[in-house]
């Protein structure tokens, strides 16, 4: 087999073969193709596309191309969720220690924030002592002793998805959809997850800009779980809007123990009961999700569910009273509340515009690898579709400065869309697609 005749059947549209793909895959690693080549195969695929079969064969090879988590002794079923990143979204601060307290296990692997979209393992580690750096040993042996743990990376897990990915982000090839799903897929699946619940966002503050095509990645990769034996739900929700009213890191996690308790934003909670039900269904815990819901709102109405979530900071070093005591988390020295222009109904708070505020305040990163500040961000007041008079409280900057907090006022100001005529509130959930 050669590079250069499987770049050309890609090129003229052909259908690739499991073998080729699997010789390409392999080669890329091994560096036996070089990334010229690999950079033109990629670029033919975004082009031409890939069938269901492909794309299949393409993220086994993926995930055969390094280390596969084996989380078989956590249960009969092991759920993982992945959401395609927004602004806001701190869905797995409250989901994992939810679905772990109603008896389904979580052992999850996250990433870091970058750009506009922010990242599970950065909002963890503003809990003091929060250790996400775990070896696989430590790793299974918390999700086993708690039943819960998130963590980076561990192990070389999917090497293919990096070099292609590096690769790709320097030849304008990243917006191909059967690469997005199986650089995703491939990682759900070396992480060891038996079924997944994909939390497909979609509008101005995501990966996915119109609900055509978050359909499209989600039916992409339901279409890759039905091909290798995984079960897999997407959830189609809003990130036109930040999820709930925090954004930066800190102040995320402090929104989300409000929403273990049950006291938090409503959307976030509503969301968040969303996701945990369909993982309770794939899990094999509730026939249907509404018996699901029932069951998580119970969690947490007594506390089960915050109590899962102080025992799971515990187990990963951090400190377990910020259940209780979220001052405990770190404070920006200046926190200036900013008040509504103008009267009228909020038609819309752009949520890259918000998120890319928070970058400017410290709360995330332009490159990877760099510092933030757990303590900054912003936290929203009335939220689209309330009216709300001049002069009303419309959002409070968390800021290392003056200076900081006054531009990124003026940044966040230029987020809203007034309107004089009453504006539905956008849904939440666009639509559910279950695989079989
Ligand atoms: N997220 C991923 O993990 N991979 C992609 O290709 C795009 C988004």
């Amino acid at each position: 087999m050669r590079a250069v005749d499987i770049i050309a059947r890609k090129r003229d549209g052909e259908e690739l073969s499991a073998e080729e793909i699997d010789f390409f895959v392999q080669g890329l690693v091994s560096g036996a193709i070089p990334d010229y080549q690999v950079a033109a195969w990629a670029m033919a695929v975004l082009w031409r596309g890939m069938t269901a079969a492909e794309t299949a064969a393409l993220t086994m090879a993926m995930v055969r191309s390094g280390e596969v988590m084996d989380l078989a002794r956590l249960g009969p079923v092991v759920v993982d969720k992945h959401s395609t990143g927004g602004v806001g979204d701190k869905t797995t601060l409250v989901v994992a220690p939810l679905v772990s307290a109603a008896g389904l296990p979580v052992a999850k692997m996250s990433g870091r924030g970058l750009g506009f979209s922010g990242g599970t393992l950065d909002k963890l580690e503003a809990i003091p002592g929060f250790n996400v750096s775990l070896s696989t040993g430590a790793f299974l042996a918390i999700a086993r002793e708690v039943g819960v743990v998130v963590a980076g990376q561990t192990g070389d897990l999917v090497p293919a998805d990096g070099k292609l990915y590096a690769l790709r982000d320097v030849t304008a090839t990243v917006p191909s959809l059967p690469l997005i799903a199986s650089s995703i897929m491939s990682k759900k699946i070396a992480g060891g997850a038996d079924a997944i619940v994909l939390d497909v966002k979609v509008g101005k503050g995501a990966f996915m800009r119109t609900l055509d095509e978050a359909r499209a990645l989600a039916k992409a990769m339901i279409a890759i779980g039905q091909q290798v034996g995984r079960r897999v739900t997407a959830v189609l929700s809003d990130m036109n809007q930040p999820l709930g009213q925090a954004v930066g890191n800190g102040l995320e996690v402090a929104e989300a123990i409000a929403a273990l308790r049950g006291e938090g934003p409503e959307d976030l909670i509503a969301h968040c009961l969303t996701v945990a039900a369909e993982m309770l269904v794939l899990g094999e815990r509730a026939d249907d999700a509404a018996t699901a819901r029932r069951q998580l709102e119970a969690l947490v109405a007594d506390g089960r569910a915050l109590e899962r979530f102080r025992r799971w900071v515990q187990a990963q070093g951090g400190d377990p009273r910020v259940a209780e005591d979220v001052g405990l988390l770190p404070a920006a020295p200046v926190v200036r509340a900013v008040e509504a222009p103008r009267s009228g109904y909020i038609a819309e708070i752009d949520a890259e515009e918000v998120g890319l505020a928070s970058v400017m305040l410290g709360a995330g990163r332009e490159r990877k690898g760099e510092p933030i500040d757990p303590s900054v961000g912003v936290v929203l007041g009335p939220k689209v579709g309330q009216r709300v008079q001049a002069g009303d409280h419309l959002f409070t900057v968390h800021a290392r400065s003056d200076r900081e907090a006054s531009e990124a006022a003026k940044r966040l100001l230029v987020a809203y869309t007034w309107s004089e005529e009453p504006v539905a509130a956008p849904p939440l959930v666009y639509d559910i697609i279950r695989g079989e």
